[in-house]
C-alpha cells in the first residue's frame, strides 16, 4: 500500500476489530489508497462491479477442515463463482495459508474446474522467486504469527477464467 500508491487496496473482513486496526494504520500513515469493507464474504459480489478488481488476495482464511463445512472454504467453487463476477477477465487470485488441507483442497478445486494454475509452492519462504520478494517481505498479521512459530507457508497463484 505504502509502496504502490498507484494501486487501490480494499480489505475485507467480517470482524470490526480487524477492520479498525487496518483503518487506524491507514489513517495514521495518511494512506489514501486504502479502504475497508466489513462484510461476510458471502455478500462480496454485491460490493463490486463487473471487471472492477485486478487481484484477490485470500490470506490465511479459516481452513474449515470438516468435510461438512467444505462450502465455507473461501476457495470452494461457490466462492470462486462469486469472485468471477467482479474480477477482471485476466485477473489473478492469490492464496496464502499455513494449512496443508486447504492448500491441497484448493489445488484439487483448481484442477477439477480446469482453472489456469500459474504457480504454487508448499514452502513459500524457501521457494520464493527472486523477482517476487514482496510475497514474503509483506506479511499479514497471521503470517507473522505462523512464520514466527516456524510453520511453512503455502501459496497458490491462479486465474478464474
Ligand atoms: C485466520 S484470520 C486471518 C486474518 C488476516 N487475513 C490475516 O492474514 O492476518 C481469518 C479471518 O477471516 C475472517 N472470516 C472468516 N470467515 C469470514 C467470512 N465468511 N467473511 C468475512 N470474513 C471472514 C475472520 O473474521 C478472520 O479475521
Amino acid at each position: 500500500m505504502e509502496n504502490n500508491k498507484d494501486k487501490n487496496y480494499i480489505g475485507v473482513d467480517v470482524k470490526g476489530n480487524r477492520i479498525w486496526t487496518g483503518a487506524k494504520h491507514a489513517v495514521d500513515n495518511k494512506l489514501n489508497n486504502v479502504a475497508f469493507i466489513r462484510t461476510r464474504i458471502d455478500f462480496i459480489e454485491h460490493c463490486f462491479g463487473e471487471n472492477e478488481v485486478d487481484e484477490i488476495w485470500i490470506t490465511f482464511p479459516d481452513p474449515q477442515p470438516q468435510k461438512t463445512r467444505a462450502r465455507k472454504r473461501l476457495t470452494h467453487p461457490m466462492f470462486l463463482e462469486r469472485y468471477k463476477k467482479f474480477l477482471k477477465k485476466d485477473g489473478i487470485v492469490h492464496l496464502k495459508t499455513d494449512n496443508t488441507g486447504l492448500y491441497e483442497y484448493t489445488l484439487e478445486t483448481i484442477k477439477e474446474n480446469k482453472l489456469p494454475l500459474i504457480w504454487h509452492t508448499n514452502d513459500l519462504y524457501k521457494n520464493c522467486p527472486a523477482d517476487r520478494k514482496e510475497l514474503t517481505s509483506i506479511k499479514t498479521y497471521y503470517e507473522k504469527l505462523f512464520t514466527g512459530k516456524g510453520e511453512d507457508i503455502k501459496y497458490i497463484l491462479f486465474k478464474l477464467t
